[in-house]
């Protein structure tokens, strides 16, 4: 089994809460891809002098529309639809957790990127190995390389344009709030929730 840096490891048995109400689990990744999406397209609007950033975004907004679009393929495949977007405690709880002694808001956006992709890969992970339903799991085996590269191309990017000691000394305090968040997070059949109460040992 892959180790992810990541400070809170999920229990597999998270993968048996969310298997539970499958279309309610894929509404919200889709909605996640769309995000990722969006939010690969706001850092290029707000830097568009960076070139480096602006190519390499530019494709990860793309392969994240791909993704939105196979999620969706695969929720109206067994009948369910896509949903209004919910809120997301995760999102805005990191949005939070990164606070006020950010040495630099770009650098923080990005490392923030790179632990959500870094999260999604876990999960991505643990669904491809527990999942009952064969056909899902092999979807999501299918979208871990991609999520692999971008995690990584944030961190790198973060280095070609910090100070590489600045970025790894940040990304350990984002890292370690974000498994703090993670830990705590309740459950509701989403991505990025935490595991319900009863099963809640890690
Ligand atoms: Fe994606
Ligand atoms: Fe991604």
């Amino acid at each position: 089994m892959p180790q992810f840096r990541l400070d809170y490891a999920t229990p597999p048995e998270w993968v048996m809460q969310v298997e539970r109400d499958l279309p309610c689990l894929l509404s919200d990744h889709a909605h996640c891809e769309l995000k990722a999406a969006a939010s690969a397209q706001t850092l290029i609007v707000r830097n568009p002098r960076k070139d480096a950033l602006v190519r390499e975004l530019a494709a990860v907004a793309i392969e994240e529309l791909a993704h939105f679009q196979l999620v969706v393929k695969e929720l109206e495949r067994r009948g369910g639809r896509l949903e209004f977007a919910q809120p997301s405690p995760y999102a805005e709880g990191l949005q939070s957790a990164a606070g006020g002694d950010a040495p630099d808001k770009l650098l923080d956006r990005l490392l923030i990127s790179h632990l959500i992709e870094l999260r999604s890969l876990e999960r991505f992970h643990l669904l491809s190995e527990h999942l009952a339903d064969a056909e899902l799991a092999a979807l999501y085996r299918g979208l871990m390389a991609s999520e692999a590269g971008h995690q990584a191309l944030f961190v790198r990017l973060a280095k070609e344009l910090f100070d590489p000691q600045l970025v790894d000394r940040r990304e350990a305090v984002l890292r370690a709030r974000e498994g703090a968040l993670m830990a705590r997070l309740g459950f509701d059949g989403r991505m990025h929730c935490g595991i319900a109460e009863a099963q809640g040992a890690r």
